[in-house]
């Protein structure tokens, strides 16, 4: 038999990949409730700037939320923690998507607000290590990827659950090169992955009022991992007798997405991972592109709530990263604030954000000098909260 050897590695490739998925599989099932914010003696938010713009913006986030929360800061009940290293220049120093002491400074945390981090892919001058985003979400169990999108002029009021966990990126960077012709990955389903992010979409949908759950997969190809998500879905969708699932295929939801007919009549929608990275990518581009967006990763123990859109190096070559526009951060501390439980504090940050950006428009953040600094953005949105 011709390639022998090759299949022998590949398949102890496979296998070392089953048995870390089994592990994981074994982990989830032994996971507790999720943490009660109001019981801790502190909350703790890290604030992690990334790289690129991140840093930037991310402090003009950190502005809004400290001015926010200085009473709860000042009575010892919030506390902030800084944590700098998780920059491409120290990631690859150490060649790990998330180094070690980034990793401890993070579980020290309860919440994180974290700005963009780079993510190094084939020919970059960085080493090919895997997305730092990907690396915090797995090893902190972050695996709810919240994305609203919002257009209410539109009657667009979407919430996504992405499945943040598994699917094509449960291990993207431990697919095998089998020979020179052949290669292959793996896509990972597992009953308690999907059963906690359908869950949480249905848990959201009865406390919102919510009406309909759409499960959005290709079942009709991808039969095994997608199958599975479908059915664990119609599972859990019956101890929710009040809310409706329907199921659609990915490539004619990405196309009812611009029916503005259709579109109107999805609310929450539950995903697989990769799936839901591009379907959130199209619909927050209704709402004024990626740069508006908010995005929260919710794990029962920890949780981080980061800007959607990429770290922009080019503008901080140009000089530029004063200009970058913080309203993606912003967003994130609207999720980050509701989440441990500000939620009147959150409102009116969201409220200020919307009069900011889309009713009054005093200022216009145009990426260059020709526009607002984030700064100045950040001061135009408190001047809105006194
Ligand atoms: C996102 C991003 C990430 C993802 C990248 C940066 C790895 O696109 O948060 O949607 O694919 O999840
Ligand atoms: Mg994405």
């Amino acid at each position: 038999m011709p390639y022998t050897a090759q299949i022998e590695d590949a398949k102890k490739k496979f296998e070392a990949v089953l048995e870390e998925q089994l592990k994981r599989v074994e982990k989830m099932k032994a996971e507790k409730e999720f943490i009660d914010y109001d019981k801790l003696d502190q909350i703790i938010i890290g604030v992690v700037g990334g790289d690129g713009i991140g840093p930037a913006i991310t402090e003009q986030a950190e502005r809004i939320l400290k001015f926010l929360l200085k009473d709860e800061v000042d009575a010892g009940k919030v506390a902030f923690k800084e944590i700098t290293g998780c920059t491409i220049e120290h990631r690859a120093e150490v060649g790990k998507a998330l180094p070690d002491d980034v990793l401890d400074e993070l579980k020290q945390c309860h919440v994180i607000l974290k700005g963009p981090t780079t993510t190094p892919r084939q020919g970059d001058p960085w080493p090919n290590i895997e997305s730092a985003n990907v690396a915090m979400r797995k090893e902190l169990d972050l695996f709810a990827n919240v994305r609203p999108v919002k257009v209410p002029a539109e009657g667009i009021d979407w919430t996504f659950y992405r499945e943040n966990t598994e699917g094509g990126y449960a291990v993207g960077s431990k697919g095998v090169n089998v020979t020179d012709d052949l290669a292959i990955d793996f896509v990972v389903q597992t009953h308690e992955g999907t059963e906690r992010i359908a869950r949480a979409a249905f848990e959201y949908a009865k406390k919102a009022g919510k009406t309909r759950v759409t499960c959005v997969t290709k079942a009709n190809v991808i039969k095994t991992t997608d199958g599975n998500f479908l059915s664990v879905c119609k599972e859990v969708a019956k101890d929710y007798p009040g809310i409706e699932l329907d199921d659609w295929y990915i490539d004619i939801m990405t196309a009812k997405l611009v029916d503005p007919k259709r579109r109107t009549q999805f609310q929450v929608l539950v995903l697989p991972n990769l799936y839901g990275d591009i379907l959130t990518d199209e619909a927050a581009e209704f709402q004024g592109g990626v740069g508006t967006a908010g995005s929260a990763n919710i794990g029962k123990r920890y949780a981080m709530f980061e800007a959607i859109h990429g770290s922009a190096p080019r503008m901080v070559q140009e000089g530029r990263d004063k200009y970058a526009d913080p309203c993606s951060i912003i967003r994130a501390a609207v999720m980050l604030l509701e989440h441990i439980g500000y939620v009147d504090k959150a409102k009116a940050l969201e409220k200020a954000l919307d009069e900011c950006m889309y009713t009054e428009k005093k200022l216009v953040i145009t990426g260059r000098d020709t526009g607002a600094t984030s700064a100045e953005f950040a001061d135009y949105v408190m001047s809105k909260l006194k």
